[in-house]
């Protein structure tokens, strides 16, 4: 059998369990979609959403790319934001990065990664802003790890920059945003960065008009 196979046998065998425990599961999935949250994460296969947060199937809409970066360009990002926020109405949006995140530690490098380099430019501008605090960390490991929860409160706060959050915090209180971090060592999240819906922003990015 090949690879690629043993993934469709296991997904035949998913299916039928879940029908012998509940015969309505898939109709009732089929109808509805209300998550309570929005999951931004990083592409990393060790990182799944669902399985470490303990969520089923409609629990969760999730985004994920290298990093788990909001970059204010990005249309796919900003697409899932909009759709989550102003039509699923989610309460809670996630950024989790996690220790020893290979994006965040190609970022710290000055290596030529071609395409990517792009995308790991808006890392890097995270490193220029705390470049103090990094830099005076000795430990390699350690330096990565404080740059990934910066990175997650970078990106918190770029999603509070956004017209789609700003909208959503003037009309309905909601959602509030959280940075979490997930440790591929030990498998707990640690919250490191909190912005409740409405919380003050510098002025320069508060939009007036919304
Ligand atoms: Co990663």
């Amino acid at each position: 059998m090949k690879a690629y196979e043993k993934l469709l046998l296991e997904n035949k065998a998913w299916a039928s369990e879940k029908v012998a425990d509940d015969p309505d599961y898939f109709n009732r999935l089929a109808h509805i979609q209300t998550p309570e949250f929005l999951w931004i994460g990083c592409s990393d296969s060790r990182v799944p959403a669902n399985e470490i947060t303990g969520t089923q199937p409609g629990e969760i809409f999730v985004h994920r790319n290298v990093a788990n970066m909001v970059v204010h360009t990005d249309l796919n990002l900003l697409t899932v934001l909009e759709y989550a926020v102003h039509h699923l109405k989610v309460k809670h949006v996630i950024v989790c990065g996690h220790y020893g995140c290979g994006g965040v530690k190609a970022s710290m490098t000055q290596h030529n990664f071609g395409i990517i380099n792009k995308w790991l430019r808006n890392i890097k501008d995270v490193y220029r802003y705390h470049r103090d605090e990094i830099d005076n960390i000795k430990d390699e490991e350690s330096r990565v790890n404080r740059m990934v929860e910066l990175n997650v409160q970078e990106q918190v706060m770029n999603l509070a920059k956004t017209s789609i959050i700003q909208k959503a915090w003037k009309q309905n209180q909601f959602p509030h945003l959280h940075g979490w971090v997930y440790g591929l060592k030990d498998g707990l999240i640690k919250p490191v960065f909190e912005m409740p819906a409405g919380t003050h922003i510098d002025p320069l990015y508060e939009f007036d008009d919304l």
